[in-house]
């Protein structure tokens, strides 16, 4: 357990400079926010330190820049997008590293608001550079980290300057976040399943191998699933198969017993394009020529029934190519199926990243008990691995 901002008291926050290190990695379109999903995430955080009398600077990443200032990449459309959301105005410190910014976060108001130019616009960011860990630890007087979409990184605002700047604690997102992935993996109501998906196998071995022991059944979607159709010895036409990991596949389909659970029909179509000529067909009538991108209503029904009888469920992943109508049905299906199940008392994880956008898209993301904020950081936490953003901060 880590130490939480909420066991500060608050004497120790009333004037302080918190140093909040947020995921503010939006998509940004025409110079504005287009999904302020993180943003709004953060919001309690960020209230609660505003309501305690501190001056609350918030730092981030955004997109992957190549260790230098790209005005595509500037936190500034971040900036307006939360003075928006906070109803109240926000000083952008364009320059964090030149001594002036110390001076400007001290001349903060009591429960004012800065946000810092890109964390990746600085080339000690990624190395965790501990010179620029000590810079960004200068801009506060105490740590908080709520960016569990970033803990996966050992980067200088995630990692290093947690070892620099103390208290260092998590923030309600990151707290959140930690407590429904943690509950589901090691507490699950059974039955406990889980639904993988998406194009690749190979990104999902570990996360196959960390679940088998823990849940009852493994869902498996997504052109993934080809690959493990390939090790049946089925044709796949010309779906997506990852030949050098059939063998493995099998391994995983021998080791799981009757635990991985596999589509049991496809639909098909020659070519990826909005609106073309799709079949269903049972898996093992997939034509040469044609392609698997998504699963099929039987096999929708079929997960449907196992994720509403389930306790709990993690999802990642999607089940076809659901930015591609018609290929998003059975992502969507399995969207609608989490809702239900929820309805009925179950426990609903959603990964970041894929998942959580179609659960978005199907205007679900109330009716599930928790989508997460992370892609690679829900993944590598469901994997069982340490998240270096969380083992740096002090322990409760
Ligand atoms: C994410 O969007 O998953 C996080 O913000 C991490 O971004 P990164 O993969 O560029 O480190």
């Amino acid at each position: 357990m880590k130490r939480s901002l909420a066991s500060l008291d608050a004497a120790s926050l009333d004037g302080r400079r918190a140093l909040v290190r947020v995921d503010f990695n939006t998509p940004i379109k025409d110079g504005a926010v287009t999904d302020a999903t993180r943003i709004i995430a953060a919001l309690p955080t960020i209230e609660y330190l505003r309501g305690k009398g501190a001056r609350v600077v918030l730092f981030s990443h955004l997109g992957r820049p190549k260790g230098g200032p790209e005005p595509k990449y500037s936190m500034q459309p971040v900036v307006r997008e939360l003075e928006r959301r906070l109803g109240a105005p926000v000083t952008f410190i364009r320059e964090p590293l030149a001594p002036e910014a110390v001076t400007t976060t001290r001349r903060l108001p009591r429960g004012g608001v800065a946000v810092l130019e890109n964390t990746r616009f600085f080339p000690g960011e990624e190395a965790n550079d501990a010179e620029l860990a000590r810079q960004f630890a200068a801009l506060g007087d105490l740590y908080v980290n709520d960016a569990f979409g970033s803990a996966h990184r050992a980067h200088a605002s995630t990692e290093g300057v947690a070892h620099l700047l103390k208290p260092a604690v998590s923030g309600f997102l990151m707290e959140k976040e930690l407590r429904y992935l943690g509950q589901a993996l090691d507490h699950p109501t059974r039955p406990f399943v889980a639904i993988l998906g998406g194009a690749k196998i190979s990104g999902k071995i570990e996360l196959i191998e960390a679940l088998l022991p823990k849940v009852d059944e493994i869902l498996v979607g997504g052109a993934m699933a080809c690959t493990f159709f390939r090790a049946m010895g089925l044709e796949t036409g010309t779906s997506l198969v990852e030949a050098d990991k059939v063998d493995l596949a099998r391994a995983l389909m021998r080791k799981a017993g009757g635990k991985l659970v596999l589509p049991s029909g496809a639909v098909i179509a020659e070519r990826l394009a909005p609106g073309v000529e799709t079949r269903a067909v049972p898996r093992d009538r997939i034509p040469p020529g044609w392609a698997m991108y998504d699963i099929d209503h039987l096999t929708e029904q079929d997960f449907g029934a196992r994720i509403e009888s389930a306790g709990t469920v993690v999802w990642n992943g999607p089940m076809g190519v659901f930015e591609t109508p018609p290929f998003d049905h059975g992502t969507l299906a399995i969207a609608r199926a989490l809702a239900r199940a929820t309805e009925h008392g179950a426990v609903t994880v959603v990964g970041g990243g894929d998942s959580a956008a179609a659960v978005a898209q199907a205007g679900l993301a109330d009716r599930v008990t928790h989508v997460s904020t992370g892609g690679g950081a829900s993944l590598e936490f469901l994997e069982g691995r340490a998240l270096p953003g969380v083992a740096a901060l002090d322990d409760a």
